[in-house]
């Protein structure tokens, strides 16, 4: 039977703006292009983990309008169960201000109605959490949604992994429950208080290891990824070429790839290598979610 990945997390509508440079403060630069297209830290993971053909459940909150709509239809079309996304309808949909640069993005979100999601909703869930394999979390919807998420998945000896992203720093009490955690750089900079200028990888992830988290995975951006398991070494991946056209939501296509890889029953490296795959390809495409890749289309482009 094909195991069920559960995403608890946040739907954005994406305003893509292409520019030719970041204006100024103070400045007015005129732009090439807008689009309006799905996005959101958890939307695009479970876009990336259906694309890849798992039974895949997506938790979250949008409002009664516009945007909410074009969320839940697109994830549906997926493939994304969508039955348990709740519609505010004081609050409106989560946004996301993205400018597009040459080589580079900024991103402004509003959460909206992502912040609606409560705890008291995941509770309500419990059935669903219980009947998946994987829970897969960021951290777009508020800390105590997360903290009722990781209990309740915990009780019932579920995988649990965290995005901790965008960067916040955690309760030693919810990381210990955490089987995977995938901070960036910076992110494992927050988490652990400590400076990548002053201390070593290995020293960063083990002060995260000892709070009781299995695995910690790091990616390095162009310098690939780097993972280490409790009393093992660092290891670590280059990255792998290509044209990058948007890297919106490489690190969504990186999470919603280890989460399938490891629901297949392969191993940490395993699922690491693929997910360094399937991130690669998606930043070829506009979008957060237009490049999420098949898993056809992984082994068609890495075929040696
Ligand atoms: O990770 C990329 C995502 O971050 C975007 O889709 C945007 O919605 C923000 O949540
Ligand atoms: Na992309």
């Amino acid at each position: 039977t094909q195991r069920k990945i559960t995403i608890i997390g946040s739907m954005n509508m994406d305003m893509v703006v292409e520019a030719p440079r970041f204006p100024n403060g103070g400045e007015t630069i005129i732009g090439n292009k807008i689009s309006f297209i799905p996005g959101g830290k958890g939307a695009n993971q479970a876009v990336a983990v259906a694309r890849l053909g798992a039974p895949t459940t997506m938790i979250g909150a949008v409002g009664e309008d516009a945007f909410g709509q074009t969320l839940m239809d697109s994830l549906k079309e997926t493939g994304v169960d969508v039955h348990y996304i709740k519609q505010s309808q004081t609050v409106s949909t989560g946004t996301a201000s993205i400018t597009l640069v040459p080589d580079e993005n900024t991103i402004v979100v509003v959460p909206g109605a992502n912040h609606e999601l409560k705890a008291d909703d995941i509770e309500k869930l419990e059935s669903v959490i219980s009947e998946s394999d994987i829970i897969l979390l960021q951290l777009e919807i508020p800390l105590e949604t997360v903290e009722a998420a990781v209990d309740v998945a915990f009780k019932h000896h579920k995988t649990l992994i965290l995005n901790p992203a965008p960067a916040q720093e955690l309760p030693t009490e919810l990381l210990k429950k955490i089987d995977y955690i995938t901070p960036n750089e910076s992110e494992l900079e927050t988490l652990t208080q400590m400076n990548r200028s002053e201390y070593s990888l290995d020293e960063m992830m083990d002060e995260l290891l000892d709070k009781g988290i299995r695995c910690v995975i790091t990616t390095l951006g162009a310098d690939g990824v780097a993972w280490k398991q409790k009393d093992e070494q660092v290891r670590q991946i280059s990255s792998h070429q290509v044209s990058v056209v948007d890297t919106t939501g490489a690190g969504d296509a990186f999470n919603g790839a280890l989460a399938y890889f490891l629901s297949q029953g392969n191993s940490v490296e395993q699922a690491v290598s693929f997910a360094n795959q399937v991130s690669a390809l998606a930043v070829t495409k506009f979008g957060a979610q237009g490049g999420m890749p098949t898993l056809e289309a992984v082994k068609e482009y890495f075929r040696e």
